[in-house]
């Protein structure tokens, strides 16, 4: 009988945990990525939308810490100085997880991936990073090089444990805690719903070799044009000296 009754317990419990976490953990996230403005700088922004018709649910991401981990091609780069500058600022909470050189064309650089970070301070949260496009190696006829950039991903990180029961949901990774410090912390990589397209795509303008040489050649031509043209004027003037002295 005592038997029968803990096993109804466990039963009953289970079913308890199950409904009530189980629930709660499905964060049901919606994540918006766009690539704002033009040229060779731009500003990629992430909304990101918790549920919050439920209230169970709330209480699970409140006060968390968000991160995403972005990969970008070999074609784009997020600047460490830029974003130390952001962080001192208050503004964006960003870093690379490589050593960026910024001066590298494209083809002599690595695909890299940046970390960046927010606090949950509603059920919707907003987060940008500024980005940049390398130069591409000159080429005959120019044209557009095409970067595209893939969706992140999104982790969580909250200050207690509560995570610890969506385990069947979410997988675990260590990384940084946040951009302000080396340590390392223990994330839960969130599934989301995500709304707008995939890749992002930025085109970028390729310098021309054709145009190259032209240009090339007439700085040419204009250089030994002038250079002749001073020999003479030095000529004459030594020649005039020598008359004066006569
Ligand atoms: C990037 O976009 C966000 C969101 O619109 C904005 O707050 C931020 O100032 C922009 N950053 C730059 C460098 O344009
Ligand atoms: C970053 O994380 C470290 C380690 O958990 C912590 O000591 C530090 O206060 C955090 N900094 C910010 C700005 O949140």
């Amino acid at each position: 009988m005592a038997k029968c009754s803990a096993f109804l317990v466990n039963v009953l419990f289970s079913c308890f945990v199950s409904h009530v976490v189980g629930d709660a953990c499905d964060f049901n996230v919606r994540l918006t990525q766009v690539l704002l403005n033009d040229g060779f700088h731009r500003n990629i922004t992430y909304g990101i939308v918790f549920n919050a018709d439920d209230e169970r649910a709330k209480w699970m991401y409140q006060g968390c810490l968000l991160g995403i981990d972005q990969m970008l091609p070999r074609g784009v780069y997020a600047n460490p100085d830029e974003l130390e500058d952001l962080k001192r600022q208050n503004r964006v909470q960003a870093i690379s997880k490589k050593r960026i050189n910024v001066e590298m064309p494209t083809e002599a650089s690595e695909p890299s991936s940046v970390y960046v970070f927010g606090k949950v301070t509603s059920s919707m949260v907003y987060l940008w990073l500024p980005v940049h496009a390398r130069y591409h190696r000159a080429r005959t006829g120019g044209g557009l090089a095409r970067n595209e950039i893939s969706k992140p991903k999104l982790y969580l990180r909250c200050p207690d444990q509560r995570l610890d029961t969506c385990h069947k949901d979410v997988t675990p990774a260590v990384f940084l805690c946040n951009g302000s410090s080396k340590e390392k912390c223990s994330w839960m990589e969130v599934p989301y719903t995500l709304m707008s397209s995939t890749p992002l795509i930025w085109d970028v303008p390729v310098g021309n070799t054709d145009h190259y040489y032209l240009v090339a050649g007439g700085t040419a031509s204009v250089i030994i044009i002038g250079s002749v043209y001073l020999i003479k004027t030095i000529h004459e003037y030594k020649l005039r000296e020598k008359i004066k002295k006569q």
